[in-house]
């Protein structure tokens, strides 16, 4: 089965940062993806602007470098890479000073009329800098949008103060905050389930579900971002993000429409509605935690602090959280969230318990009744489990067993499924602005985790150590087992 592409308008996309790590590990790849697959329309460009001062002709080479490293097995293809690369252009400007600005306004100008995204893939201190060059250099035209990757600040206060940079410069409708959750194909398929189905709707809410688990676990550590991470931590890295994003698809209520004001409109109201985690309740409801030698992937890793010049600090790689939605629709109903780096796998899931059925007419010979459980699983083998009780089959009487109806994305429709990237660029182009952040979502998330930071300050709470290649410290297991549930582990 082959995918449908509609193509997008001509564009110019000029990546700041464009020489860097996520460049050439996710942008230019994605690209190269969306232009074999035929959505681009001609004269397209790509443009790689940064400090470094490269020639097209050296960019071309870092482009075709990073194209033979992170596709996949028989995507690179010789005539498609030629194309590829011969749309590609770099303009070495500084951030900080005029240089190369005009440089990169004589480019832009051959294409006026083309759609112009500015990609901002560099350190958010530079954010304010780069809209203000852009501004003064005078590169908006109307069909300009600016694309600008997280982190969106470390707290509310600096997150208030970038989207002010951003926003004297942009209008809202311009701006794309991007969360790559979003774009990845479950998420999406997250909302297809939930509105183009009957059946779970009626059930979607505190009558029928017992507790929602979402589980973002990765087996990697810092990967070369200590300097970064050890400022942030996970809960800044992940959950004030990504983690959010997932609970806020996954509990808000139906949107008139799939516009973007209506989804993010109802996504706002989940993060305006989660109950408040402070200092008075913060060791209750949370878990921090900090890996420690042991093994993953294969071989044994270092401990955290091993991986840390100074090798202190009380920064988390894990957390554990028991969330609450404080509405009709959720009222007592737990979310519990955990991620963490080093973990015994890489895998991003919602996991949605029903209620127990409230009598059962079996004897004790049929065996334990399972609670139903939605598996919507993100990553790896993307696709969705829903588990029901039936009876075993064959002679020997009323025996019930627990069997999952599974439907892999993968094996059931036989397509490439596409990076979470590849689609995320081609809406801003688009302007399509569904899987982007608001403004007052950033901010809405901020005012949730800000006290949790806060909290864990006032209350001292240290992080808990766990080995490398486990599920995380046993706080965490202690969190939701306290509540006479277990984390679904079962992966
Ligand atoms: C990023 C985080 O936003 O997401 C990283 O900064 C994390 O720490 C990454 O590894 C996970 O993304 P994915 O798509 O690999 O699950």
């Amino acid at each position: 089965m082959s995918s449908q592409i509609i193509p997008v308008e001509p564009f110019d996309y000029v990546v700041f940062g464009g020489s860097g790590d996520l460049a050439e590990r996710k942008l230019l790849p994605a690209l190269y993806h969306r232009q074999v697959e035929g959505q681009f329309s001609e004269p397209t460009r790509i443009i790689g602007a940064s400090r470094s001062a490269l020639s097209n002709e050296e960019y071309r080479k870092f482009a075709d470098a990073a194209l033979k490293e992170h596709l996949k097995k028989g995507e690179y293809d010789d005539a498609e890479v030629k194309k590829f690369l011969a749309r590609l252009f770099y303009v070495p400007v500084d951030a900080r000073s005029d240089a190369g600005w005009d440089q990169l306004k004589k480019l832009l100008d051959e294409g006026k009329e083309r759609v112009r995204a500015f990609y901002l893939a560099v350190a958010p201190g530079i954010f304010g800098d780069i809209s203000q060059k852009i501004h003064d250099h005078k590169l908006i035209t109307k069909q300009t949008r600016i694309v600008v990757e997280k982190p969106i600040g470390r707290d509310l206060a600096s997150a208030l103060q970038l989207n002010d940079t951003i926003g004297k410069v942009f209008k809202e409708e311009q701006i794309f905050r991007i969360d790559h959750y979003l774009g990845k194909e479950t998420v999406q398929n997250l909302m297809a389930l939930r509105f183009a189905n009957a059946l779970y709707e009626p059930l979607w809410n505190a009558n029928h579900i017992d507790h929602v688990q979402i589980t973002v676990a990765e087996s990697v550590g810092l990967e070369g971002r200590a300097g970064y991470y050890d400022t942030a931590g996970a809960l800044r890295d992940m959950v004030q993000n990504h983690i959010l994003q997932l609970l806020c698809l996954t509990a808000m209520e139906i949107p008139s429409s799939m516009d973007s004001e209506a989804v993010r409109d109802e996504k706002l109201k989940v993060l305006r509605a989660l109950k408040p985690i402070d200092a008075s309740n913060v060791e209750q409801a949370t878990v921090r935690g900090q890996y420690r030698a042991g093994a993953s992937a294969g071989g044994p890793v270092k401990g955290y602090l091993d991986e840390l010049e100074g090798g202190v600090s009380n920064t988390e790689t894990f957390v554990a959280i028991k969330a609450e939605i404080g509405n009709w629709r959720w009222a007592g109903v737990p979310f519990y969230i955990r991620t963490g780096k080093r973990l015994a796998g890489r895998v991003s899931e919602i996991v949605i318990t029903f209620k127990h059925i409230p009598h059962t007419i079996f004897d004790q010979a049929a065996g334990r009744i399972v609670a139903n459980q939605l598996i919507i699983r993100l990553q790896p083998d993307e696709g969705v489990k829903q588990s029901l009780m039936i009876k075993d089959p064959g002679p020997g009487g009323m025996r019930l067993r627990n069997v999952s109806l599974d439907m892999s994305f993968a094996s059931a429709f036989n397509v490439r499924n596409p990076d979470a990237y590849e689609r995320l660029l081609m809406d801003v182009i688009r302007s399509n602005q569904t899987l982007f952040m608001r403004r007052d979502e950033v901010e809405a998330a901020w005012k949730w985790v800000d006290p949790i930071l806060k909290g864990w300050e006032e209350a001292g709470q240290q992080v808990q150590g766990y080995t490398a290649g486990t599920w995380g410290p046993s706080q965490a297991i202690a969190l939701i087992e306290r509540d006479g549930r277990t984390w679904h582990d079962d992966i």
